[in-house]
């Protein structure tokens, strides 16, 4: 496949609403890199059902976070917005890739160890073989780079290592090999209540804050946020996860350095920082939330942004993995 810019992929899965961690560690950069690459930014609603979704709610929740992505700055004119299981060749791609995926490589990924941790009564083929889907979104499109928080190192790590090995049999022009786009500030925001942990939208209300959650909510979660009892402001995430987890917050929403930050704490206590996290996500969200809902309201011209972006993907998709069947061996009809 040739296009002019470099072709850069990502995507979310609309298994919840998004949480901040989800916009501080990746969401925010997606519109900074629609004009000098060709981005597609994709609702991975094939991987949400990994685990089990409740059908209206998923209906609703790709919408809504299709709402998010141009709430959040993305340009239909110039990304490619979409819904995965509108473009049938992830799941093509996906099974050839499984075949060149090994069963030990699936074993040592950390999401699948924890979602069986979580999901005991429902560890499926799909959530273990989930990273040679992910693996097909990536390739189909030959996307050089992959915004992602730091939780999807690894599978990208694997969608190399399943590149190069591909690349090795059929020959070097098959797959471009793509590399993860891991930003160091605030791409690993915390759990309010445990801050050694993840922020994650599939845990419990209390320990993150929804893109969508209005301010008196975003106030009342910062204020209860677990700190410790140490009584001083510093960035140090091991002794202090709490505190840091605010300062990552405050400093990536307003793009005030670290040092600067904790400096203007010197004679401040938790209450004042956690007080000035929650206005610096208030301030994020207002005008977002703002547009969602604008657009949430007019559901025609969002799915008619929808069937564009997966007629554009659609084609860039085939291309692909035209490609690859032919390289494997598959039959033309
Ligand atoms: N696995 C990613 C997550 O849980 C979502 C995802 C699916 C993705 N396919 C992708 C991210 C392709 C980047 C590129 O966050």
């Amino acid at each position: 496949m040739k296009t002019e810019r470099p072709v850069i992929f990502s995507g979310i899965q609309p298994s919840g609403i998004l949480q901040i961690g989800n916009y501080i560690g990746a969401l925010r950069y997606f519109p900074l890199l629609q004009d000098d690459n060709q981005c597609l930014y994709c609702i991975v609603d094939m991987h949400a059902i990994t685990v089990r979704q409740d059908p209206a709610k998923l209906r609703h929740n790709s919408r809504s976070l299709a709402a998010l992505y141009l709430a959040c700055g993305i340009d239909p004119k110039k990304s490619i917005v979409y819904i995965q299981s509108h473009v049938s060749a992830h799941a093509e791609l996906a099974w050839i890739l499984n075949c060149f995926t090994y069963f030990g490589e699936l074993s040592r990924m950390t999401q699948f160890k924890d979602k069986s941790a979580k999901h005991a009564d429902n560890i499926n083929a799909g959530l273990f073989t989930y990273p040679a889907l992910m693996a097909s979104d990536i390739l189909l499109y030959q996307a050089k780079a992959v915004p992602v928080g730091d939780d999807q190192k690894q599978h990208i790590e694997l969608t190399r290592d399943v590149a190069i090995r591909m690349n090795n049999i059929y020959g070097d022009d098959l797959f471009i090999v793509p590399e993860p786009l891991i930003h160091k500030t605030g791409s690993k925001v915390m759990s309010l209540q445990e801050p050694t942990r993840k922020m994650s939208k599939s845990d419990a209300d209390e320990t993150f804050v929804s893109m969508l959650d209005a301010p008196e909510i975003v106030k009342k979660k910062l204020k209860r946020a677990v700190t410790d009892s140490l009584g001083r402001v510093t960035y140090d995430a091991q002794n202090q996860p709490g505190v840091s987890n605010l300062l990552t917050i405050i400093s990536s929403l307003t793009n005030k350095p670290m040092d600067a930050l904790v400096a203007s704490y010197e004679d401040k206590g938790y209450g004042a920082l956690k007080a000035d996290a929650a206005e610096a996500v208030i301030e994020t969200l207002g005008p977002i939330q703002a547009e969602h809902a604008r657009l949430m309201n007019d559901t025609a011209a969002l799915d008619a942004i929808l069937k564009g972006g997966a007629e554009r993907a659609n084609v860039l998709a085939n291309r692909t993995l035209d490609e690859v069947k032919r390289r494997v061996g598959f039959t033309a009809r």
